[in-house]
């Protein structure tokens, strides 16, 4: 654990410039709104380690693959979100000489990360050659204007002789991914003029979209402009102040940025982004502040939670919802939600599993119903991409995968992309979800029956039936604890796949005749998924009374983490690959995964049981690992480890848990304290008659803790305290509830 901030309840600040974590500060401050995105990079260039990166939701870039071995099969190219046009440099000169934080003296530093407002200050005051100047530098993301980045530098002369400041102010595209394969640049510059860079991603042999950017800077300043360069790749402008002792200088940058995503030919890009920068340019900053401000005040109002007693925990909480919002606010049904959002290169910036298995929970409680349909959606619109996946394994139907921008698998770790194939029980889960929560089955019975029908005919074509068992099989796999791969019938892949069965047979029966005919499904071929929902082979040991992971799990040296001496940990850093594929230690959730899903449908005993056994074995090394494990251990009222895993959940970036928040946050995951606590300590579960139920409690440590949920057209305020919990109506119309099995009318 590393903590580099302070503990606030609405800011991540610190007043140390963290060289040596220099790219964990940066990840911590990172910006978005949904459209947009950025690491808390400096302005100015800075001469010690940094991960630069910016980022244009949905625009991304097929890297061709690189492997020192080909195996038939392989994507050809792993999509990845690349590093945009950077907007926000700057360059200071002091009498001539080069801001550089990371050699020049300085004192008085702030950096400073305002959730509420999902604003970006620093300052500090750097002694240069005799000379002192205060600098404060402001930024933010618009979500009122959401093509709009608005920064705001001042910098205050405290010395008694005047100083010269020079500002250099670029649009630069000289920009790289570090994990480009081919160490290439992406983009390519089509327009550049002095305020303006309209650029086009390179051309590639895989069929792809290419994508155009376009930025359009505009100044709010009274300093003198006195030069202009614009070369191939970067436009600068540089402005002049002639600072008297204690005199003030203020810059004010705003850059439209538009893509092809919305605007098709490069004039009505260039008409777009010239639109907004003039719209803009006579708006004050304090007013395009307000704006943003009012937008986010609205959402903390629809969803904020509040923790009396434990400002580690508040602040975990809040640090991980404005994550999720910076991300994806749901306008879009061709976004989607990167385990790192803005915040990193890794994984590329693509779909994952996460999305239905760990986000859509989430975005159902804290938005309408329309941003999780949008989510659905999404993935309704790449089942062609879906299709191909499947012939290309020679199997029929549709997989979906476990990587993409497009639907197509695009991920070359075979032991991944090939058999985590899970990923087809789980979105087929979050359809189902988002049926039940919601109570609309608008969705089910036309989009989602065809996914469905679809993933359903994959699972029946991938299953194999064993003579000798008379069972149904499922071989060669990996489940959700990527600690293992190759594996025969893991019981979660197996019992989703069974699921899925069952629901598509379930919904078959419920949709029009006339949607039913488009699905073209026919009787023999429900007949056979009924035969494999009958005979699917579920590993079960009768002794210990649990779900065996897959077959062959208990037959290895089944000793618990806490064995594991504490500097071998985290196992993926210290140990090899194979030593940690023999081992029993599971990355994350994966028969408990399933018994998370599925809460309701299992006995006390079972749950009990599986967590008992599973549980001591998992090393929680996915981020999305704690959360779950958390409601689990709620439901069971093991209360002290639900608060500890919740813990682990909530702060797992802000205390760098898994030693890997410099790459970026983990994103998906910080949907894990909404789950915590609102699943796990408050017990709140959606039942298939539409009955909302909860059973809190509250953790000793704190005092109380409230939140606001959306249901069903109503906004549900809970409040749980020391002498009992209360429930609110905020919005909409009564509703029956249950809390602790007894009936409550909200009015
Ligand atoms: C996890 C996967 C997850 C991926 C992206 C991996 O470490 O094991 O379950 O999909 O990260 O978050």
């Amino acid at each position: 654990m590393k903590r580099i901030f302070e503990v606030a309840p609405w800011n991540v600040v610190t007043h140390k410039l963290d060289k040596e974590n220099k790219r964990l500060q940066e990840s911590l401050t990172s910006l978005g709104n949904g459209y947009m995105g950025m690491r808390g990079n400096f302005e100015e260039d800075y001469s010690g380690d940094s991960l630069p990166g910016s980022y244009l939701a949905g625009v991304w870039y097929p890297d061709k693959t690189r492997v020192g071995w080909w195996k038939n099969g392989y994507p050809e190219y792993f999509g990845k979100v690349i590093n945009a046009v950077n907007f926000i440099k700057m360059n200071f000169l002091i009498n001539g000489s080069k801001l550089d934080l990371y050699t020049d003296k300085i004192s008085d530093f702030t950096l400073d990360l305002d959730m509420k407002n999902a604003l970006l200050k620093r300052s500090f005051i750097v002694e240069k050659d005799g000379v002192k100047v205060k600098f404060n530098f402001e930024r933010f993301l618009s979500v009122a204007q959401k093509e709009l980045s608005v920064q705001k530098v001042s910098f205050e002369n405290l010395s008694d002789d005047s100083v010269e400041v020079k500002v250099i102010s670029s649009l630069d595209a000289n920009v790289k991914n570090e994990d480009a394969n081919y160490d290439e640049h992406f983009w390519e510059v089509l327009e550049i003029t002095d305020n303006s860079i309209i650029a086009k991603t390179k051309p590639n042999d895989f069929g792809t979209p290419r994508f155009t950017s376009g930025m359009q800077v505009g100044y709010v300043t009274g300093l003198k402009e006195v030069d202009q360069t614009v070369d191939k790749l970067e436009t600068s402008k540089t402005f002049v102040a002639d600072l008297k002792a204690h005199e003030v200088g203020t810059i004010e940058k705003r850059v439209a940025v538009v893509t092809s995503r919305d605007y098709e030919t490069i004039d009505d890009l260039r008409d777009a982004m010239e639109g907004i920068a003039a719209k803009v340019s006579g708006v004050s900053y304090e007013d395009l502040l307000n704006a943003h401000e009012n937008v986010w005040d609205n959402r903390w109002s629809q969803s904020d939670i509040k923790i009396d007693g434990d400002t580690d925990a508040q602040q975990g909480m809040r640090f991980n919802l404005f994550g999720l919002f910076t991300t994806y606010s749901g306008e879009d049904s061709r976004l989607n939600i990167g385990p790192k959002g803005f915040t990193g290169e890794k994984y590329g910036g693509a779909t994952y599993w996460d999305t239905e298995a760990f986000c859509i929970p989430v975005y159902l409680g804290v938005s309408q119903p329309e941003v999780s349909r949008n989510l659905l959606m999404y993935r309704y619109n790449q089942l062609k991409g879906a299709y191909i996946n499947a012939e290309r394994q020679g199997l029929k139907g549709a997989l979906y995968p476990m990587v993409t921008f497009n639907g197509i698998e695009c991920h070359n770790e075979w032991e991944i992309t090939f058999e985590e194939i899970h990923r087809n029980g789980d979105i087929a889960f979050a359809i189902y979800n988002y049926t039940r929560y919601t109570g609309d089955k608008s969705f089910v019975l036309h989009e989602g029956s065809k996914m469905l029908t679809e993933m359903s005919r994959f699972w029946a074509d991938r299953v194999h039936y064993s003579k000798r068992n008379e069972q149904y099989m499922i071989h060669g796999v990996t489940g959700p604890d990527e600690y293992e791969n190759n594996v025969d019938n893991n019981w979660y892949t197996n019992f989703l796949a069974r699921w899925t069965l069952k629901y598509t047979l379930q919904i078959l029966g419920e949709v029009s005749k006339d949607q039913f005919e488009k699905l073209n499904v026919s009787k023999e071929e429900m007949d056979h998924w009924q035969d494999i929902v009958d005979k699917m082979y579920l590993p079960y040991d009768e002794d210990l009374g649990i779900f065996v992971q897959h077959d062959g799990f208990l037959d290895k040296d089944i000793q618990p983490v806490s064995s594991i001496p504490k500097d071998q940990l985290p196992i993926n850093q210290h140990w090899s690959w194979d030593k940690i594929l023999r081992s029993p230690y599971i990355k994350q959730g994966d028969v408990l995964q399933g018994i998370w899903d599925f809460i309701d449908d299992f006995s006390e005993r079972e749950k009990k049981r599986n967590f008992d056994f599973y549980e001591p074995l998992t090393v929680h090394e996915s981020s999305l690992s704690p959360a779950i494990h958390s409601v689990l251990a709620a439901d069971l009222h093991y209360d002290q480890k639900a608060v500890a895993l919740y813990e682990r959940t909530a702060r797992l970036d802000l205390d760098n848990y898994n030693n890997d928040t410099a790459d970026g946050l983990h994103i998906t995951s910080m949907t894990g304290g909404w789950l915590a606590m609102v699943q796990g300590f408050a017990g709140m579960r959606v039942h298939d008659d539409g009955t909302l139920s909860y059973k809190p409690f509250l953790p000793k440590k704190w005092n109380s803790y409230s939140f606001r949920q959306v249901f069903r057209g109503r906004v549900i305020e809970v409040a749980v305290k020391e002498n009992g919990s209360e429930f609110k109506l905020v919005s909409g119309d009564p509703l029956q509830i249950q809390v602790n099995d007894k009936p409550l009318m909200l009015k």
